[in-house]
């Protein structure tokens, strides 16, 4: 199977086998398949099944880069559905299936009358990718918003509901982005039931599939506008009150301007996360860089923005074969082929990491990739 289209890079990668999920019973039925064909491997009891068989989640590939073919399960996850689960003087319950479209979702909790998802317009990808990897934007990120999800323990076949400490989010970061120590082996040991794997703090990727999520909107609803983009805005504009409709098309006003639509341009959003370095350090490279773009948070450290840092580099607009610097926001990499003549993953992967090399050359700074490399 071609990966092409399921990859918001477009990146050229094939799979050998992939399964579409259109309901949460599916991956009942791939978690049996999964512990038969454990059963049947007649391996020592020590080792471990076969990497064919370790899952990998897809859901719109908007954060994924794929430097090869996959010789892994691919599970495309597609579960529909969009409600209004209860209401209350204090809030709104709202729950999605996995497979829907983000923006879509977003739009719609508009229109319904239910504010709270504004800030977060126009993110590419599904509702069920988006507590993987915690998104945010423009002042607001995904566990702002939520209340719990369902998944399915494809180790186990069992039902799992997790609430936010459960799933561990940190800054474009949870539970569900970290690996499990190992494979079960062919008798399924060294699977934990659930309670006690989360319990441990052990991560869930390739183990917990998403299926629904649900958002708790808060009344009264408050804007959210600290952010510089918003903030030009709003002075731009001349209006000093605006409902949620009118921050959702601000927002994706100025996404629409500075990052490249993946239908157009193949991308996968941010390629790196925004490092923190700490007072002493940050001091340092103001000390030669005044300019530089950083922000406080909260427990005393400094986030730095990685745009900034790449474009001081030299890199904005470069490339290196197929793979490019998106010239009006450095920290996005782009795809400059298309159809056969894509970047390849390796591509993408040199310039990044020239990138990463010469950053920590000039700034003693590593910069991490945030979208899931396979
Ligand atoms: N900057 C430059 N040159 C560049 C790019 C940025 O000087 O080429 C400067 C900007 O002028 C600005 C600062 O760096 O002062 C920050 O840039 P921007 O506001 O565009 O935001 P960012 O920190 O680069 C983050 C998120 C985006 C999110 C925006 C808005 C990460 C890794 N990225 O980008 O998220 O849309 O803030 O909230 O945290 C994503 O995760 O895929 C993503 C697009």
């Amino acid at each position: 199977v071609s990966l092409q289209p399921y990859n918001t890079f477009g990146i050229v990668a094939r799979a050998h086998a992939l399964v579409r999920v259109r309901q949460p019973d599916d991956l009942l039925a791939v978690a049996e398949l999964l512990a038969a064909q454990r059963r049947q491997i007649a391996l020592s009891p020590r080792q471990r099944v076969a990497p064919e068989l370790e899952p990998l989640v897809l859901g719109g590939g908007s954060n994924i880069v794929l430097t090869g073919d996959v010789r892994k399960l691919v599970l495309k996850i597609e579960i529909p559905g969009r409600r209004l689960v209860s209401e209350d003087e204090h809030g709104y319950l709202i729950e999605a299936g996995a497979g829907e479209k983000w923006h879509d979702f977003v739009a719609w909790t508009l229109e319904q009358g239910w504010p709270g998802l504004e800030n977060l317009a126009l993110i590419p990808g599904t509702v069920g990718a988006a507590p993987v990897q915690n998104i945010g934007a423009y002042g607001v990120e995904l566990q702002d918003r939520f209340h719990s999800l369902d998944a399915i323990d494809l180790w186990t076949g069992q039902p799992l509901r997790l609430n936010a400490s459960q799933c561990a989010f940190g800054y474009r970061d949870s539970v569900f982005k970290h690996h499990p120590p190992h494979l079960p082996d062919v008798a399924g040991r060294d699977s934990p039931s659930s309670p006690t794997l989360l319990a441990a703090g052990m991560g869930l990727a390739g183990r917990a599939v998403i299926t629904r999520v649900r958002f708790w909107l808060p009344k009264p609803w408050k804007p959210v506008l600290g952010y510089a983009d918003l903030e030009r805005q709003m002075q731009t504009s001349g209006i000093h009150q605006p409902d949620a409709r009118q921050i959702f098309d601000w927002v994706v006003e100025v996404r629409q301007q500075k990052l490249p639509n993946p239908q157009e341009i193949g991308n996968a959003g941010s390629f790196f996360k925004n490092p923190t370095v700490s007072p002493e350090q940050c001091d340092d490279i103001i000390a030669r860089e005044p300019r530089i773009v950083h922000y406080p948070m909260p427990d005393g450290s400094i986030k730095l923005a990685a745009g900034w840092l790449i474009d001081a580099c030299g890199w904005k607009g470069k490339s290196m074969g197929q793979a490019g610097v998106y010239p009006r926001q450095a920290l996005v990499l782009v795809n400059l082929g298309k159809g056969e003549h894509s970047a390849t993953g390796g591509e993408v992967m040199t310039l990044a990491k020239a990138i990463q090399t010469s950053v920590y050359e000039r700034y003693g700074i590593r910069l991490e990739p945030e979208p899931v490399v396979v």
